[in-house]
């Protein structure tokens, strides 16, 4: 079986995390799929950004809730990266749907509602997918399971995935009984026995995030079903091992 390979945030190494010539680069490089961090802007523009604060990734400080989408779409998402990639702008959800919506990638988005709980925030983000048509070839991904919870009241059979860092008994049980079809777990939690266990229970196995040439290899030789990697074209050179 063949460990797809999905660029986190785009090919977030050489390009600023979740902006156009992120995405633009990792399809390039060929990578199987994308995956991407929504927030809400002040307006309830769902936007494609990892943190809930501008300050890391822009030239603004503040939080992305407090910017209505014309204001985010101002700020510069690329300097911080380099130079080269000055006045790279935040985009919208709908934005990188319309790219996607032509091109053959797995799309994971993923809903940062998980120390702010955005209102509505799921059913905004569906109602995209469905425009764009590209639900079926979509996971949608939370820490928060609640938010799981509640994507799978709007469409029960949209493929959704709980995203975890902790080392929690039951997991894969757990994460079966939110209805949700994939595991999204940190590296360090990646063993046989929680491969075996995801295999046993029909559910998606996906790490991250791989960027070390011996961590990819783990993956490969466990055959989980995906990494997410910040370096796509690294990844699909090593999985040539396999
Ligand atoms: O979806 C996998 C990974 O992106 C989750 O962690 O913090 O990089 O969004 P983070
Ligand atoms: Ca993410």
């Amino acid at each position: 079986m063949k460990t797809l390979v999905y660029a986190h945030r785009g090919a977030s190494k050489l390009a600023p995390e979740n902006t156009m010539p992120a995405f633009q680069l990792a399809y390039e490089m060929g990578a199987e799929g994308i995956e991407t961090d929504v927030q809400l802007s002040r307006d309830g523009i769902p936007v494609l950004i990892h943190d809930e604060s501008v300050r890391r990734t822009t030239n603004a400080v503040g939080f992305v809730q407090d910017y209505t989408f014309e204001q985010l779409q101002k700020l510069d998402a690329g300097s911080w990266l380099s130079e080269k990639f000055e006045n790279t702008p935040i985009i919208s959800l709908e934005e990188f749907l319309i790219w996607a919506q032509s091109k053959q990638l797995q799309l994971n988005i993923e809903l940062k509602n998980n120390v702010i709980d955005y209102e509505n925030m799921e059913k905004k983000v569906y109602d995209l997918l469905c425009k764009y048509k590209v639900v079926n070839r979509t996971t949608i991904s939370s820490f928060n399971p609640v938010s799981i919870e509640r994507f799978k009241q709007i469409d029960r059979k949209i493929a959704t995935a709980l995203l975890t860092s902790q080392r929690i008994n039951g997991l894969v049980d757990y994460t079966a009984g939110l209805g949700a079809k994939a595991l999204h777990i940190k590296y360090r939690l990646l063993n046989s026995k929680v491969v075996a266990q995801c295999r046993e229970m029909d559910m998606k196995l996906r790490i991250y995030t791989i960027n070390r040439a011996g961590a990819m290899k783990k993956c490969y030789q466990l055959q989980v079903d995906a990494i997410f990697t910040d370096v796509p074209d690294k990844a699909i050179e090593q999985r040539k091992l396999f």
